[in-house]
């Protein structure tokens, strides 16, 4: 972490200003170890360059497999001459409809950053960008932006974020509140960290879709049973013969009428395939990512704006990826 990021820091606890007692520091002047201290005599570590605010994974231990497995699939730099060329960022922009003036040399922070596919994007539109996360994600995450002294990189939980009230210029958290507990309590949180007339965004899973699917929910369930024996074995090779053979298959067979309409009842009902989705990586992480967190609820439109008006969000509209992605001003 670069030592300034030490201003936007706080005891998640207690809310009090933390001091550096900085070990290693790079050459670049990123601070590789040390701790985190409040007045009341709180610790934090610093453990490769990351400040630690949790010391378990708890419910997130499957991102932090996925994310270590696939640290940059998801990266724009990854994709170029490639079929999901330009989603990311198009992705981002839809959910968060930020134009540049909402982002350049402001701070933005993003709640639930996985290894930070979006930070990139705010960093590329001139943001400085703070990661939370709870997984080993941080660990990919920070790889990602070694050097990059416009970036922190935290692991922590959304419900108690180590950050000072109404800090930052706008945050956004993508697909990360509907693996938590408390969806509501989790975007209250995030809203606290932001200024009066800063931005937010948020999109969760919607009620109707790809992951309110039986079969979704029916695979989920049996990987995660599976899981104390197995590890994520079962549920790698499942989504390694599902991207590889059954969507390409199922993709082929949409082509033709009848058989369209009998895949469409076999991927809701038993088999998980993401056949529209055209790069096999994505195929692979995406069909991981739907069957493996132990924690996935489905909402609707109305649940996230009640969330956001109960967050102290005023201008709350509908964002460009789909009914449950929503906007609003911190009031
Ligand atoms: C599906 S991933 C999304 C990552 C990123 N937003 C993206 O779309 O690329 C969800 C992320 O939320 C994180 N997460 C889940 N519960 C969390 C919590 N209570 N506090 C912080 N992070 C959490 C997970 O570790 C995981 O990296």
């Amino acid at each position: 972490m670069h030592p300034e990021f030490v201003d936007i820091l706080c005891c998640p606890d207690t809310q009090e200003q933390l001091k550096l007692e900085a070990g290693e520091v790079m050459d670049s002047g990123m601070v590789y170890s040390g701790e985190l201290v409040s007045i009341t005599g709180n610790r934090y570590p610093i453990i490769r360059g990351i400040p630690r605010f949790v010391s378990q994974e708890f419910y997130a231990t499957s991102f932090g497999y996925e994310w270590k497995r696939w640290p940059r699939v998801q990266f724009e730099s990854e994709n170029i001459g490639r079929p999901m060329e330009g989603h990311t960022t198009r992705m981002w922009e839809s959910i968060t409809l930020a134009g540049e003036s909402h982002v350049r040399n402001k701070k933005i922070v993003e709640f639930g950053c996985g290894p930070g596919r979006f930070l990139d994007v705010v960093r590329r539109k001139g943001g400085q960008a703070i990661g939370l996360d709870m997984s080993a994600a941080v660990e990919v995450a920070r790889n990602n932006f070694l050097d990059d002294a416009d970036v922190l990189i935290v692991q922590g939980d959304i419900f108690k974020p180590p950050f000072k009230l109404s800090i930052f210029d706008g945050g956004y958290t993508i697909g990360v509140l509907h693996h938590t507990p408390d969806p509501s309590k989790g975007l209250k949180a995030m809203l606290g960290t932001i200024k009066t007339g800063g931005w937010a965004a948020c999109v969760v899973y919607p009620d109707e879709g790809f992951y309110s699917y039986l079969s979704v929910r029916r695979v989920r369930k049996m990987t995660n049973g599976l899981k104390p024996l197995m590890g994520y074995y079962p549920a790698l090779y499942y989504s390694i013969i599902s991207a590889y053979v059954i969507s390409p298959l199922i993709a082929f067979g949409k082509r033709y009428k009848r058989l369209g309409r009998f895949f469409d009842q076999l991927t809701e009902r038993w088999i998980v395939s993401l056949y529209w989705l055209p790069d096999v990586r994505w195929r692979l992480l995406d069909t991981f990512d739907a069957i493996t967190p132990e924690i996935a609820s489905t909402h609707s439109g109305e649940e996230v704006n009640r969330w956001m008006k109960e967050a102290g969000c005023i201008d709350i509209k509908t964002a460009n990826w789909g009914k449950t992605s929503m906007v609003g001003v911190k009031s």
